[in-house]
């Protein structure tokens, strides 16, 4: 990678989202392979929301290369209040080599980034949550064998994740249906700047209010929580207005026939998936959150690793 940071899928080429995927397919065969490739160096997380998949896979993909992390949960450096942001990105860049971010507004990502010297990686953000695409996409790779001529339906909030979903589905020519209820639906900009970076690759990408239109044909369904963290307040007003969105028997059986499941977690279970379809054989929810390590390897060689000189 050229770039210092990871701030959205937008910034990188479709090159380098190619070469993600090659470096992640060798560090999934061989979990020792670059196993000290960043001996010495420390990730800081700093997170302001709650994390399973996120916080773990970075740390132990940070351990597994040779590296280590330091964890600053949501009161220790209450970024913002006790301290600007601009004061902990000029801090940190003394002590560590690299930042994973997890936050509200995305513009703090942005201004941790341009105060940094170091690497800055958005771990999700209102706005974003590119890390996670990028192993949705490794995995549907890893599963389909191509991305081209296939279709990703997401049904739900028009939310952080759908917005990662349409950049990367763009870059890599996956069309991609994304079905929301109205005042639901991701940011206009996104979808037009999406729409603009599949005609480049050939690639169709369509906002419906009809789940089962959009999920018509679909190699994979895809859905997350209907309140992301932060909405909390909204949930039960939010039940209400998805109801109709849900992804279940009856939806999939519109799709094709081994459609593929997938859901970044946290599910609320019974809400946006049923039992028996997020436990079902088509579900690869935990594959995908399998991916998240793997992936994360591979940006962290990219970003805090002298990665030609190792390779
Ligand atoms: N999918 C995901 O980012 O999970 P966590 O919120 O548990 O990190
Ligand atoms: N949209 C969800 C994703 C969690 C990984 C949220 O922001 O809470």
């Amino acid at each position: 990678m050229l770039r210092k940071d990871l701030i959205s899928i937008k910034d990188m080429t479709s090159r380098e989202i190619t070469d993600m995927f090659s470096l992640a397919d060798e560090l999934k065969k061989d979990k020792n392979k670059f196993s000290r490739i960043l001996f010495g160096k420390t990730l800081a997380l700093i997170f302001q929301k709650p994390s399973n998949r996120t916080r773990v896979s970075f740390e132990v993909g940070m351990y597994q290369l040779g590296g280590n992390c330091v964890y600053l949960g949501p009161g220790e450096i209450n970024l913002g209040v006790r301290e600007s942001i601009k004061d902990v990105a000029k801090t940190l860049s003394r002590y560590v080599d690299g930042i994973v971010l997890r936050t509200f507004a995305h513009e703090n990502v942005l201004e941790m980034a341009r105060y940094a010297s170091i690497p800055v990686i958005n771990g999700l953000s209102d706005f974003s949550h590119p890390c996670q695409a990028l192993a949705d996409l490794y995995t549907i790779r890893e599963k389909l064998k191509n991305l081209t001529d296939r279709l990703l339906a997401y049904v739900g909030d028009g939310n952080n994740v759908c917005h990662s979903l349409l950049y990367a589905s763009a870059k890599t020519g996956l069309n991609m249906n994304a079905a929301t209820p109205k005042g639901y639906e991701p940011q206009q900009k996104v979808l037009r700047e999406a729409k603009e970076i599949a005609k480049l690759k050939k690639a169709n990408i369509n906002l419906f209010y009809d789940p089962r239109k959009a999920v018509k044909d679909a190699d994979v369904v895809y859905t997350d929580v209907w309140a992301s963290m932060g909405k909390e307040d909204e949930a039960a007003k939010r039940k209400e207005i998805f109801r109709g969105f849900q992804v279940n028997e009856n939806l999939i059986g519109l799709a094709k026939k081994n459609v593929l499941i997938m859901h970044c977690l946290p599910a609320h279970r019974g809400e946006e998936i049923t039992d028996e379809v997020i436990d079902g054989p088509n579900s690869i929810v935990f594959e995908q959150a399998e991916n998240r390590l793997h992936i994360q390897k591979a940006i962290l060689i990219r970003l805090l690793a002298n990665a030609r000189e190792h390779r």
